[in-house]
């Protein structure tokens, strides 16, 4: 089987890559190992950027963002048990949408379905070769079991922060750059009324919390949390009033309880793979990079990769020039690791590590006021938040 583009990874990155190949009249195949239903019920963030927006509003995935989704003005930065917010619209002309990821998979995926993409969902790739030559193999096992073999003229890796196409990339030919940081996240989603209208973003003695939403009925929260903990030792009060203690204050802030329906607890990593091309093997999204997850960026740096990657193929299929894939690594690191600094500063703003000394407490809570005190601060964070514009 032949085909022009194959991609191994079936998540928002690799289905809105084959959207848009597909509309520029490039066949490709996407290969997902996990099934439609498992992918849907994985919880990611739920913060879109502008660029992303306009990815699934203006290319005809037939997004329900505008309909299901909230348009968020701004965020408030808690510390000292205040809130003080930062108002993208009056700071920067910007906003943002809360749009579960899960549901961009669900449009991506009906959009693919609808004008006839090929996704093969439950296809586990075991092999990609011939990377360096101009006939690259992907070799797979469908549901059943058996083996199949596409080869297409370039191969896109958006299989996420496992990728494989990533491991497929000799070691001597890459450089990988990552941190570990000392902390996790314990989320929850709840059936409560929302407690904020907006994102609350809090910095606490007792660590981070994050008070978001998903819609009237149903909340998402998170609380910074040991790396090893495990969310079944918790019990639905400890876990409230945990959340409760990191955004007390003389404001009287009070969440609105509810029944938790699902608890996890997510690592958190910074890591980039240099460079996100390996011959005809390209990288782009989770694949090539994972940022923690203050500030939301995944799914909006990976839209950003797979914009660029396109562009870049399009002119490679329609007038056989390699300039564009020639510079997709360079010109899509340089935003990623815009990101990374964004993502790392959020982080260590807003968390606070066991072995802090309280000088470095008290350093944070300096540079929160110093962010909040300023307009360009604030501004700085906001043009941050809300996205840089696309290449
Ligand atoms: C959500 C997650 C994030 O990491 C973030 O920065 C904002 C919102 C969320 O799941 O709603």
């Amino acid at each position: 089987e032949t085909t022009q583009v194959g991609i191994v990874g079936g998540g928002p990155a690799g289905l809105m890559l084959s959207h848009l190949l597909s509309r520029a009249g490039i066949d490709n195949i996407v290969l997902e190992a996990r099934d439609h239903e498992t992918i849907k019920n994985t919880h990611r963030a739920g913060i879109l950027e502008t660029g992303a927006v306009e990815m699934l509003t203006d290319y005809g995935v037939d997004s329900r963002i505008k309909e299901i989704g909230y348009e968020h003005h701004g965020i408030d930065l808690r510390f000292n048990g205040e809130s003080h917010r930062i108002n993208f619209k009056e700071l920067v002309d910007a906003s943002v949408w809360l749009y579960p990821q899960n549901e961009v998979f669900v449009d991506l995926a009906a959009a693919r379905s609808r004008d006839g993409g090929d996704v093969r969902y439950e296809h586990t790739v075991i092999g990609v070769e011939d990377a360096e030559t101009d006939q690259p193999k992907i070799r797979y096992t469908d549901h059943e079991g058996n083996e199949g073999v596409i080869q297409a003229r370039i191969i896109v890796g958006t299989d996420g922060s496992r990728s494989f196409c990533r491991r497929a990339i000799p070691s001597e030919t890459r450089q990988e750059h990552k941190i570990e940081y000392p902390f996790a996240w314990f989320g929850i989603l709840t059936e409560a009324p929302p407690s904020a209208e907006e994102l609350v973003y809090a910095n606490s003695p007792r660590g981070f919390a994050l008070i978001s939403q998903r819609n009237e009925t149903v909340q998402r929260h998170y609380f910074q949390c040991d790396p090893d903990e495990n969310p079944d030792d918790w019990t639905e009060d400890q876990i409230w009033d945990e959340l409760q203690a990191r955004v007390d204050g003389p404001d009287g802030f009070q969440l609105k309880r509810g029944p938790i329906f699902d608890k996890t607890v997510l690592k958190f990593r910074s890591f980039v793979a240099e460079p996100m091309r390996w011959g005809n093997l390209f990288l782009a999204g989770d694949a090539g990079h994972t940022v923690p997850p203050t500030g939301a960026k995944g799914l909006n740096l990976a839209f950003a990769d797979v914009k660029i990657l396109f562009n870049a193929l399009e002119e490679f299929f329609k007038s056989g020039s390699t300039t564009g894939i020639d510079n997709y690594s360079e010109t899509a690191l340089k935003r990623v690791w815009k990101a990374q600094n964004f993502s790392y500063w959020m982080t260590s703003m807003l968390h606070t590590r066991d072995d802090a000394t309280s000088f470095e407490a008290r350093r944070a809570i300096g540079e929160l006021q110093t962010v909040v005190g300023s307009k360009y601060g604030r501004q700085y964070l906001a043009e941050s938040y809300c996205g840089w514009p696309h290449e």
